[in-house]
């Protein structure tokens, strides 16, 4: 597979089959997106990989933690700005639509929807689950950073026929996450990520996430 193949073929997977995915592959994989660059090649990024008795653990905590806890922790940064503009707030107003509108549930069902979200916190089913923190003295350039990894990591999983879904959501139970991998208190967690092959059948996967056009993100200066 090229570059441009696992571009094109990478996307959010929000149902995954429970096919195992070989450790040497994860490994291998965790390893190779390292080569993301950085500034400074300062390296910002933590990973930690949970599979296997941890992941079905985690999945069980994760179950409780949302019963005693459905509205999340104290998070530690916000994932959205508190007003989100136009055009971008359209954008995420429309892949939520295009996500509901696939799975069927309508606007106003707002228990089911609710109901289909807590399926993050099992990962869409994945059989590996990842999570990327970062030293708390990191500031955006080094947040930056972390995307260029994290992209990496998914198109070079794409490479081995795998899929995976980056997950923010995590943000909202930063304490559980924190107490289950043990993560310092010198770094803060950013994001999860499901990863797995993905399930054909899943209506969730039928979603293809639109772009903007050129013109409205570029401007080409003398070329
Ligand atoms: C850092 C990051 C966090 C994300 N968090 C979530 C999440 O918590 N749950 C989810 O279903 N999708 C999540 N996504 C997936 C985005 O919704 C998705 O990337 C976007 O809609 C574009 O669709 P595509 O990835 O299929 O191209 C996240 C993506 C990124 C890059």
């Amino acid at each position: 597979m090229d570059v441009n193949e696992a571009l094109a073929t990478r996307r959010s997977v929000r149902g995954f089959l429970d096919t195992p995915v070989d450790p040497a592959v994860i490994r291998r994989v965790v390893e190779a997106a390292a080569r993301a660059p950085s500034g400074g090649n300062v390296q910002p990024w933590h990973i930690d990989v949970v599979a296997g008795d941890r992941l079905e653990a985690l999945k069980t905590l994760m179950r409780t933690r949302l019963a005693e806890a459905p509205g999340g922790e104290p998070t530690e940064y916000d994932i959205y700005p508190k007003t989100l503009p136009s055009p971008y707030r359209d954008y995420r107003f429309a892949v939520g639509e295009a996500l509901y509108g696939a799975l069927g549930i309508p606007r106003a069902d707002k228990m089911q929807r609710l109901m289909w979200f807590a399926r993050n916190f099992q990962f869409f089913g994945a059989p590996v689950a990842l999570f990327c923190s970062v030293a708390r003295t990191m500031g955006p350039p080094q947040w930056s950073d972390l995307g260029m990894y994290l992209q990496s990591l998914m198109l070079l999983l794409r490479a081995e026929g795998l899929d995976s879904c980056a997950q923010e959501c995590w943000a909202i139970y930063p304490a559980t996450i924190r107490g289950f991998i043990g993560i310092p208190e010198d770094r803060m967690l950013f994001t999860g990520m499901a990863i797995g092959f993905r399930d054909e059948a899943d209506p969730a996967n039928a979603v293809r996430s639109e772009r903007a056009p050129l013109a409205d993100f570029a401007t080409f200066h003398g070329l």
